[in-house]
């Protein structure tokens, strides 16, 4: 580090936990940029003093997680069209002193929902819970063409809400308690119950075949719904990917000069993925 380092960060509260430091810290190291990401625990009677920090600090750029993805929006200059969209912003450029927001969630999905190589057409779309992180997922299905869509979530009205702003030819929504497994679904589990790992958010009790169930928790590595599905004949994957493909997303959006962090580095989600969970 030296008089010309450039300092990046993430803001939340809590952050302790998050592993975006270590992660946005490593894809520096290996493309030689001189910079450094610190995670900032900011207090709720303190968020309002963001933009100036920002400013005043030439901070280049900040991911935003809980509890402020909406809340920043207001401090912004310029938001993105598809951050607009889902009404949440985790990625802030500071260009000149103009801040701009932008929501890498969306193509960190997009781009594990490519790796996982799922026939959209072939299967039933079930998403399970309607809060900030299914908003982001339902507009990449959207984006992506899905036509149809299930929203299962513990209170209706809000599964209702979210499903007002998009488009699809049919949306239902459901009460989790509803839930049936079947055979040829994608099931992306958005909701927090797995975080407890004795809990799931519906049960799975029966074997099927070609569905494919993603959620997006990953701490615990291998949530309750995940290790029931892989019981039933499930291919069950962790948000792992998701997180570390928004990260790079975010990467990309502050650091120009690398355009295709992947044509520099192959190895780059292995690399980044073993440090993650070594
Ligand atoms: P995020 O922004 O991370 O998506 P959120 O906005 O708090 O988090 O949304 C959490 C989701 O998990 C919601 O769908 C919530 O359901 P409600 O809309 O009914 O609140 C769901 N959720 C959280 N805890 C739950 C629980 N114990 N049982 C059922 N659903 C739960």
């Amino acid at each position: 580090m030296n008089s010309q380092t450039n300092l990046f960060g993430l803001i939340g509260h809590p952050v302790h936990h998050s592993l975006s430091p270590e992660f946005q810290n490593k894809l520096l190291n290996l493309f030689d940029i001189n910079a450094a990401y610190l995670a900032f625990d900011i207090e709720k009677d303190q968020f309002e003093n963001i933009k100036t920090t920002m400013k005043t600090l030439n901070i280049k750029g900040l991911n935003v997680t809980v509890p402020y993805k909406e809340s920043i929006i207001p401090f912004l200059d310029k938001i993105d069209d598809s951050a607009k969209r889902i009404g949440a912003v985790n990625t802030i450029e500071n260009i000149n002193g103009q801040l701009i927001g932008y929501n890498t969630d969306v193509l960190g999905f997009v781009k594990m929902l490519k790796e996982l190589d799922v026939d959209l057409d072939r299967h039933k779309v079930v998403v399970l819970g309607a809060g900030g992180a299914a908003k982001a997922i339902v507009f990449a299905l959207e984006k992506l063409g899905v036509v149809d869509i299930m929203l299962y979530n513990r209170t209706i009205e809000n599964a209702d809400r979210l499903l007002e702003n998009f488009n699809f030819d049919t949306k239902q929504t459901l009460s989790l308690q509803d839930f049936q497994i079947e055979n040829d679904m994608l099931i992306i589990n958005t909701t927090s119950i797995g975080l407890n790992e004795s809990e799931s958010p519906v049960a799975i009790n029966k074997n099927v075949i070609n569905t494919v169930l993603i959620d997006i928790i990953y701490n615990p590595f291998e949530t309750k719904l995940i290790k029931d599905a892989k019981d039933h004949g499930i291919y069950a994957v962790n948000g792992l990917p998701m997180l570390i493909y928004q990260g790079i997303e975010s990467f990309v959006i502050w650091h120009k000069e690398i355009s295709n962090p992947f044509y520099y580095y192959d190895n780059l989600y292995d690399d980044i993925l073993r440090k993650l969970v070594d």
